[in-house]
């Protein structure tokens, strides 16, 4: 595990914690990924790499009791958030511990900045699906103002620093396709992180990215003049975006060489 990864471990409880302060704030951002899916009750799906299992708490509500839904994070801190009733496991997603083509549909949710090479784990997300399955991911783009917030406030902020290696316009889409991945297409969404009031905005990115560095009028400050905040009757909005990629496996592509069953 590098220097980089161990920043998560440390991170990961108050990532959790935050999630758990204001669980539908990434609602909007969930969403977006979700209906790239189109998945239904019964199939099985997989939130690679999970977190606390945000995206795969979302999967659930739509592939319901008769479906499952896989969430792997390399991370034990971070896997601790995730909900009963998910199949959780600890694993990176470059070396997955699961059968050829045994899930219905992947998606992955700000988690590909953390990777130095990206195109040996969207193969990794080729290899796992079944015919027909869909990839979605969603990405920070680089030089947008969540890539900027994220290693520029949170790296300041945090005890740990962020460096994330975020994408480039195209890259998802390219990467999908030589993959293998066809009915490829890519767009860059903002939307907004939505509270009840400012000062559970300020708890939730406070606790989310382990601003531990930061007074409360700083995290505030920061949110405000970085990102944009909406205030209105149904409370605080923080304005974020991020480049939203989805591809479907035909048949066999670059990453079908590769064979670990477990
Ligand atoms: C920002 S969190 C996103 C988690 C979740 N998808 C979400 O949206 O809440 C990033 C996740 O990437 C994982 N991660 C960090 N480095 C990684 C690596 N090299 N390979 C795979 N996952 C990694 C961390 O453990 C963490 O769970």
């Amino acid at each position: 595990m590098s220097d980089y990864e161990r920043t998560f471990e440390a991170r990961g409880h108050l990532y959790n914690e935050g999630t758990r302060l204001c669980p539908r704030a990434r609602e909007t951002e969930r969403r977006l990924l979700i209906e790239l899916l189109d998945c239904h009750p019964g199939q099985l799906v997989g939130d690679l790499p999970a977190g606390g299992g945000y995206l795969g708490t979302g999967l659930r509500e739509v592939v319901g009791d008769a479906g499952g839904v896989v969430c792997l994070d390399p991370s034990p801190v971070f896997a601790a958030g995730i909900a009963p009733g998910l199949l959780r496991a600890i694993a990176a997603p470059e070396a997955l511990a699961l059968t050829d083509a045994s899930l219905d549909h992947v998606a992955s949710l700000a988690a590909l900045h953390h990777l130095d090479d990206k195109q040996p784990y969207v193969e990794e997300m080729f290899r796992v699906l079944r015919p027909r399955g869909r990839f979605a991911v969603a990405e920070a783009r680089v030089d947008s103002p969540t890539a900027r917030f994220l290693n520029g406030a949170v790296d300041r902020m945090t005890e740990t620093g962020h460096a994330g290696r975020f994408v480039a316009e195209g890259e998802l889409a390219a990467r999908l396709a030589e993959a293998g991945f066809v009915e490829v297409s890519e767009r860059y969404h903002e939307f907004t992180w939505d509270f009840p009031d400012h000062a559970t905005m300020v708890r939730y990115c406070y606790l989310l990215f382990g601003l531990v560095k930061a007074r409360p009028d700083e995290v505030a400050r920061v949110l405000e003049s970085e990102l944009g905040v909406i205030e209105d009757a149904r409370g605080s909005h923080l304005r974020w975006s991020l480049v939203y990629a989805v591809g479907t496996k035909v048949e066999a592509g670059h990453g079908s060489g590769r064979r670990r069953i477990v």
